[in-house]
């Protein structure tokens, strides 16, 4: 009986890039993120259920996860679902998804198959790529991805909620060449000229720098790679610049809401050619929605009751839209 890797055994997938990046850097930042699971008595209580949940468990767990509009694997007959429901619990919130697992269902604050339908026809089809998924949450698209056949699919993302939600999935449906880096998008300095094809959805407008994170990824991109990167975008020929003091759909930290035009120029400078960008309308509560495992305000709470084309805060209310480029 084998029990859970560390937690930092999701960077195992990485290794045999070792030369490739630059591992010193990756394994520094990740170790701070470690040591603040470990000093936190709530996170590090987290891992420790984790361990013990999928301990006893692992040698019966078989690859029969489901690729569909949410994740979906079987579990052993007896299963502590009681533990599992416990844990999901105590990771909430959670955000992209939604997930299946054996019996139990976690319904995420948003259907993000929606999102997938959107961006997957814009997807280089090609086996065997290194693809990263810069934001991505607790890995959702990383096993959409997987149907892709990539070499490696490696997840950025620096919140602790992430990487613990992630290893839990991971633990129990095991997709294959799954790596999970707890950093953030400035981080990708690291990997210099490393991916084939990076996906970056809903981080560019927390970025106070925009050009500096499409810079990031430009440079963490393979010569004839693409990246697709999708944002919330204001419906309006310009961004909408949010002043220090005020937010947008209650966001304390977005500072700048591109717009679709504004995405096609930050491309352009940042050196992609092919650039192309494909608006998608507005954001509905169809696909964004407080639900049990996502139990706070979403939203449905940050646009305005009588106007559903503006904020709570009287803003255009968000429209969603993808730019992909190419590096030649
Ligand atoms: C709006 S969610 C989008 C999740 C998913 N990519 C999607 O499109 O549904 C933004 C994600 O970016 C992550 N994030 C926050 N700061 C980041 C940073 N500096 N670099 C990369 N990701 C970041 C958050 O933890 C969160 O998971």
């Amino acid at each position: 009986m084998t029990s859970l890797p560390p937690l930092y055994a999701t960077l195992t997938p990485l290794a045999r890039f070792k030369g490739q990046f630059d591992a010193t850097a990756v394994v520094a930042e990740s170790r701070k993120i470690w040591q603040t699971i470990q000093r936190s008595p709530h996170w590090s209580q987290i891992h420790r259920d984790l361990k013990a949940l999928v301990h006893g468990v692992d040698r019966h767990l078989s690859s029969s996860t489901v690729i569909g509009d949410g994740i979906e694997t079987r579990l052993p007959d007896r299963f502590d679902y009681e533990a599992l429901e416990k844990l999901c619990a105590s990771l909430i919130s959670w955000r992209t998804g939604p997930y299946t697992l054996g019996s139990f269902h976690i319904d995420t604050e948003w259907r993000s198959h929606m999102k997938w339908s959107r961006i997957a026809p814009l997807i280089p089809q090609r086996p065997g790529m290194r693809i990263a998924d810069v934001g991505c949450s607790n890995g959702y698209f990383m096993h959409k991805l997987a149907t892709l056949q990539p070499d490696i699919t490696v997840g950025f993302d620096p919140i602790e909620r992430c990487w613990l939600q992630f290893a839990l999935i991971q633990s129990l449906v095991r997709t294959p060449n799954l790596a999970f880096v707890p950093m953030g998008i400035l981080s990708l300095e690291a990997f210099q000229g490393f991916f084939d094809f990076i996906l970056c959805m809903g981080v560019l407008y927390h970025q106070r720098d925009h050009a500096l994170a499409v810079r990031r990824l430009f440079d963490a991109t393979r010569s004839g790679g693409y990246v697709l990167l999708e944002s919330l975008i204001v419906p309006s020929d310009k961004p909408l610049v949010i002043e220090p003091r005020d937010r947008y759909a209650k966001m304390r930290n977005a500072w700048v809401i591109p717009s679709a035009n504004h995405l096609h120029t930050l491309f352009e400078e940042a050196g992609f050619t092919e650039v192309s960008v494909h608006s998608f309308g507005p954001l509905t509560t169809n696909e964004q929605r407080a639900t049990k495992f996502a139990p706070y305000e979403s939203l449905a709470d940050f646009l305005d009751p009588n106007d559903p084309t503006r904020t709570i805060e009287g803003h255009p209310a968000p429209h969603t839209a993808a730019v992909i480029g190419k590096k030649v």
